[in-house]
């Protein structure tokens, strides 16, 4: 009879991880994001693609609250995230770190600090106004900068550092927030394409490794097909493509972008050395990179 009664009452379908339910943008006239439904049941690396301006940054930064959506929700553990204020806000925030194109450091403190810097949420308000850490904190950031393939340059100020290093510190520091899911919004738009392919192997790793979903935008076709499980294709605030990267093929691809026969995919590209499934899960390279 219990299990007759876990049957009927017991949810058929994954565990959700995160779900969104007609979530709307709009900037006065532009609707940045359309109606956007769709769900990750389970810990997946998902890529949105798209043309600039199609909404994909809207759409990750609704995600942590650092835009405001004009409507819908988006559902986690079973709560609304979008209808969270004040302390339940703040750590759901800490709960999905953010990743941008532009590291975003504190360019003074040197790189275990800026590491740190990533468990303040979890501190008291003193403790967090003068950073106070302990070892074991200390510890945590030099270990997931070793991970990363940067402990030597612990000591040394963030803003000394290359792109490439600095967004590995960005990695680590996302990584020591201990979040349930990762957010990335261009992480290597502003990367040659040896630390592109290491920072993309870093969020791959975090993935695998550590059973996070990764969300990460990218304006090139050749990062989501290499690294991402599942990718989804927005154009002008709306899905037009969600699916594996084996089904994401040239003529998708070129529906997602709006492009006309002349569409080439180079334009698209980050010129990754190998861009093929082989890439993922793959150990990462120590700091070849600068
Ligand atoms: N803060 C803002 N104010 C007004 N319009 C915005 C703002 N942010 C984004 N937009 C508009 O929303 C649309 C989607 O932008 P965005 O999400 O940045 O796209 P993407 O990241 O795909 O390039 C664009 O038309 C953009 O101009
Ligand atoms: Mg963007």
């Amino acid at each position: 009879m219990f299990v007759w009664f876990l049957c009927i009452g017991g949810a058929p379908r994954g565990i959700d991880v995160i779900e969104f339910r007609s979530v709307r943008k709009q900037f006065r006239s532009t609707i940045a994001v359309n109606n956007v439904t769709f769900a990750i049941d389970r810990p997946q690396m998902v890529g949105i693609i798209g043309r600039s301006g199609a909404g994909k940054s809207t759409l990750l930064r609704i995600i942590n609250g650092l835009t405001t959506a004009s409507g819908g929700e988006i559902f986690v553990e079973g709560r609304d995230v979008l209808s969270l204020k004040g302390r339940t806000h703040r750590r759901w925030q800490r709960d999905c770190a953010m990743i941008f194109q532009q590291f975003n450091l504190v360019p003074r403190p040197d790189v275990v600090t800026n590491v740190m810097l990533g468990r303040l949420n979890s501190h008291s308000t003193v403790k967090s106004l003068f950073a106070i850490f302990g070892r074991e904190e200390i510890s945590d950031a030099l270990h997931a900068l070793d991970r990363l393939g940067i402990a030597d340059q612990a000591t040394k100020r963030a803003e000394m550092l290359s792109g490439g290093q600095q967004q590995r510190v960005a990695i680590a520091r996302a990584r020591v927030q201990d979040p349930k899911m990762i957010l990335a919004d261009e992480p290597i738009a502003s990367l040659d394409p040896l630390n592109a392919e290491i920072v993309m192997s870093a969020l791959r790793e975090i993935h695998e490794r550590d059973g996070k979903t990764v969300i990460c935008n990218l304006h090139t076709l050749d990062a989501a097909r290499a690294y991402c499980d599942r990718v989804i294709g927005m154009r002008a605030g709306e899905i037009v493509f969600d699916g594996t990267p084996d089904v994401l093929t040239r003529d998708v691809a070129r529906e997602i972008y709006g492009a006309g026969e002349g569409f080439n995919e180079a334009a698209t590209s980050t010129s990754l050395a190998q861009p093929n499934k082989t890439v993922k899960g793959r150990e990462l390279a120590p700091a070849v990179a600068g």
